[in-house]
């Protein structure tokens, strides 16, 4: 069989990125401009700012994946793009050149979901993985737990009802005086702490044992901090800037002086809170569902806490574990490429009337 190429196209957040994928596993490029920095400024994604910088940088991205794969755009076969879910000013951008490329080499064009990329992210590092297995999801905007029964098959047996988890990793980081982005400060600052220092809510909700819920514990967590700081006589309503961390931000400065628990065993314990719910939903859903194999997927998935967390359980219950390493867990065009490439063998094709697609279902056409 000849090799397929694929030009992947990746801008449905804060990342403009492209890569060149062979036969769905083999990554041959994986550039990633990355706009952090610049919305660092404001505290959070700006979706205009987003939008403006993709359309600045996405030609100059792709001739740097290609260039870096030693290709051409006359060597692709087909052509993936992220349509949604998504912010859709920063879609469109991706979309619509991609579009301009299928026309202009004709090269049939596959619109891919992205939190299909993100889990198909899996399969670039671990060539022996496929499906089915059970998958957990956790990125800024989604929570699901997912059984994936084919490589464009999916089923959700568990959501959140609120927030997601990485959200409320950015919500609990802004609480404490950590900047933007949340996720990668508190799994830093989590180190210096104790994990058991104080017991928030592990949330359950509604009928369903595999949903999720993360806002009762932010708000637990915001309540812990307003009452240690009013019974300090500190005024307990406290907001912080996300533009950076405070300046005079100290992990072991006391948060409850009577208590001795410090910022570090807050945001440990917080952590431990998501963690604890995250590993136990997803182990019991792969046990009765009678799966050996879970993959982890999504940004909060580099978190360290819960990769040896979810490790040490799957070592326990004799379970298979796969996660990509930090640089596929976050958004980037290789995902999107070995997903493209699955949905382009199983015959996916879009027309030139594609359009961004911002509340795209997993297994929505
Ligand atoms: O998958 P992703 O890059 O974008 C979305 O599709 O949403 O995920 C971004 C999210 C952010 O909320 C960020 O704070 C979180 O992933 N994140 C982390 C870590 N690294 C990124 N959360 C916890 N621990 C981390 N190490
Ligand atoms: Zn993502």
């Amino acid at each position: 069989m000849n090799d397929i190429k694929i030009l992947a196209i990746e801008s449905s957040c804060d990342e403009t990125a492209a890569s060149v994928v062979k036969n769905g596993r083999d990554v041959l490029s994986n550039t990633i401009y990355s706009q952090i920095a610049l919305h660092t400024l404001y505290g959070g994604v700006v979706p205009e700012i987003a939008s403006r910088k993709h359309i600045e940088k996405i030609n100059y991205v792709i001739k740097g994946a290609l260039d870096e794969a030693g290709c051409e755009l006359g060597d692709m076969d087909a052509i993936a793009v992220t349509y949604g879910p998504g912010l859709v000013g920063a879609l469109l951008v991706g979309v619509a050149e991609a579009k301009a490329v299928s026309y202009a080499r004709k090269l049939p064009l596959v619109g891919v979901h992205h939190i299909e990329g993100h889990i198909a992210a899996n399969y670039i590092e671990h060539k022996d993985l496929e499906p089915p297995f059970m998958c957990l999801v956790v990125s800024g905007g989604h929570t699901h737990l997912v059984i994936v029964k084919d490589y464009n098959k999916f089923e959700i047996v568990g959501r959140t009802h609120d927030d997601a988890a990485g959200e409320a990793f950015d919500k609990v980081a802004r609480a404490v005086g950590l900047g933007y982005p949340g996720g990668p400060k508190v799994d830093k600052c989590a180190v210096n702490g104790r994990k058991d220092a104080v017991d928030f809510p592990r949330g359950h909700v509604g009928e369903n044992q595999y949903d999720f819920s993360f806002s009762g514990l932010k708000s637990a967590v915001l309540n812990y901090l307003n009452s240690c700081r009013m019974k300090q006589g500190l005024d307990g309503n406290v907001v912080y800037s996300m533009k950076t961390d405070r300046p005079d931000f100290d992990p072991f400065e006391l948060i409850d002086p009577e208590t001795g628990v410090t910022v570090a065993d807050v945001v440990a314990s917080f952590q431990a809170a998501v963690v604890d719910v995250l590993v136990s939903h997803t182990v019991e859903a792969a046990h009765e569902y009678g799966f050996d194999k879970i993959a982890m997927a999504g940004g909060v998935a580099s978190n360290s806490a819960l990769r040896r967390a979810m490790k040490e359980e799957c070592e326990k219950k004799r379970l298979k574990l796969y996660y990509p390493s930090p640089v596929l867990c976050t958004d980037n065009a290789a995902m999107i490429g070995c997903a493209g490439y699955y949905e382009f063998i199983n015959g996916t094709r879009h027309g030139l009337d594609l359009n961004a697609v911002p509340g795209l279902k997993l297994g929505e056409r």
